[in-house]
């Protein structure tokens, strides 16, 4: 691991002298004095300046950046947060916050030290309003436990990362995250009705009502909603919740050319048809994953170039049939194979952890770089299409997969034995006109991983200078001083 700060023990301990060096960055560093007055506020040990400590909260899952912070606070209430926040704005210190560190755009890095606010304390579901159909949660609830809590109850929240079971919903609303079954149900923007929310200066508003529909006035709520921790803390979030489908099938589809998979994809919606997830798998991803994965096995046949998990849901397994038969006279027309169905929940869940894992599959198997490219449902073929003939142009291999039925084509471009200048050299240059086709066709640069840090260098690619000036200004309506998440999204 690459750490970009390291943390100076010639400084430790030594009164007046800052505990970390900002080289680059107009902030204060912080001293004893902040130290002393973090540990005043946050009793119960929970100011952390140890080596061990800072290193672990400088990275998330984005390559393998790392940027420790010079301190590490673990609130535990919104007054809390508000106390932090006043008093680095105050005192100009840079404030990063933290969740599950599952990030893949480094929305999470101290890029300048600074505090590094960790919400992982701020873990407790308040509140489900089962007449209303809604959950208050504090942001450190594990998406997974979250949804679990929920289902037993016969409610849904459907927004399903594939690091469901690490990530927090905090970080899904930072990130606007998506996952498999954004396709039916829509992203984490589509179930936030209201947020508690702590800005730059430490005061404490909520953005919104407790309401489905709202029409008053701005919509803050979604502003704050994927703008990645840099206009406010979020605090509480109210959600929405959607009743429960009881049933689910599950299909996996071979196809022998994988143009014809992403073909496939809007020809399933044109047909009328409404997969609750419906996912793109190239023949590499699947074959690192099988590897990955000791307790999954999962029959491929040699000319498979690529697969379909396709997933219809509802509360009657009749219909859930015929939708399914409709779909194969829809494949029918593609060149594909015999679809593999799964016969139990023990399958189910086997094909959906091998399609959660390939991230972490490739990223064992190679250093890679990961674009979260997006287009229009139809021209998905196209853009799988421009991946590959960039990466013959630049000489990489990529591996693709994603949320086919969002448009949404993960493109992982993997190192192999290419050397680092070439590595370092080719990146920005293949990327630019990965990029530069997708907004051809259409799309943008992130479906659902957010622009963080590692991406920010193609916004101009994607907005004009006006529409940066414009969320410039909104960026310092919030926060002024620019304590809040520094060199992010813009
Ligand atoms: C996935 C993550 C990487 O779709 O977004 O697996
Ligand atoms: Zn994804």
């Amino acid at each position: 691991m690459f750490c970009v700060h390291s943390f100076s023990s010639k400084y430790k301990n030594t009164p007046g002298r800052p505990l970390h060096l900002n080289m680059h960055s107009h902030f204060k560093n912080i001293d004893h004095t902040d130290v002393a007055y973090f540990h005043k506020l946050l009793t119960d040990n929970r100011v952390f300046v140890d080596e061990e400590t800072l290193t672990l909260y400088g990275s998330d899952e984005t390559e393998d950046l790392c940027f420790p912070p010079s301190l590490v606070v673990k609130p535990e209430t919104t007054q809390e947060v508000s106390a932090i926040l006043h008093y680095c704005h105050a005192q100009n210190i840079c404030v990063t916050p933290i969740g599950a560190r599952t990030g893949l755009s480094g929305g999470a890095l101290s890029i300048h030290g600074g505090v590094g606010l960790s919400m992982e304390r701020m873990n407790k579901i308040i509140r489900i309003d089962e007449k209303n159909g809604q959950v208050e949660t504090e942001p450190g609830v594990i998406t997974q436990v979250l949804q679990d809590v929920c289902a037993e109850r016969g409610w849904y929240y459907a927004p399903d990362p594939s690091s469901k079971g690490s990530c927090f919903i905090g970080g899904n609303i930072a990130e606007n995250a998506g996952g498999a079954h954004a396709v039916k149900y829509g992203v984490t923007k589509d179930f936030v009705l209201n947020l508690e929310v702590v800005l730059p200066s430490g005061e404490v508003i909520w953005t919104g009502a407790n309401t489905l529909k709202n029409s008053t006035g701005y919509n803050l709520t979604q502003l704050m909603v994927g703008s990645e921790g840099t206009l406010g803390v979020v605090t509480k979030a109210v959600l929405k919740l959607i009743p429960l489908p009881r049933h689910q099938m599950l299909m996996l589809v071979p196809f022998y050319k994988a143009e014809q998979a992403c073909q496939a994809v809007s020809a399933i919606f044109q047909a009328g048809l409404m997969p609750s997830a419906l996912e793109f798998m190239e023949r590499d991803a699947i074959d690192y994953v099988l590897q990955f994965l000791d307790d999954v096995a999962v029959p491929v046949e040699a000319d498979v170039q690529a697969h379909l998990l396709i997933e219809v849901d509802g509360n009657y397994p009749d219909a859930l049939m015929q939708d399914c038969e409709r779909m194969m006279e829809v494949l029918a027309n593609f060149e594909c194979g015999e679809p593999l169905f799964a016969e139990d929940e023990a399958q189910k869940n086997q094909l959906w952890k091998m399609r959660r894992k390939v991230a972490e599959a490739v990223k064992s198997h190679s250093v890679y770089k990961e674009e979260d490219t997006v287009v229009p449902r139809y021209q998905l073929p196209a853009l799988l299409k421009a991946v590959k003939e960039v990466g013959a142009k630049y000489g990489f291999r990529s591996i693709c997969y994603g949320h086919a039925g969002d448009g949404n084509l993960h493109v992982n471009i993997v190192k192999d034995q290419l050397s680092d200048e070439q590595w370092n050299q080719m990146l920005p240059l293949a990327i630019t006109e990965i990029f530069k086709h997708t907004i051809a066709l259409g799309g943008t640069l992130s479906g659902e991983h957010g622009i963080g840090y590692v991406q920010r260098p193609y916004m101009q690619l994607a907005f004009s200078e006006t529409e940066l000036a414009l969320m410039k200004a909104i960026k310092s309506v919030f926060d002024p001083k620019g304590i809040l998440n520094p060199s992010k999204v813009l």
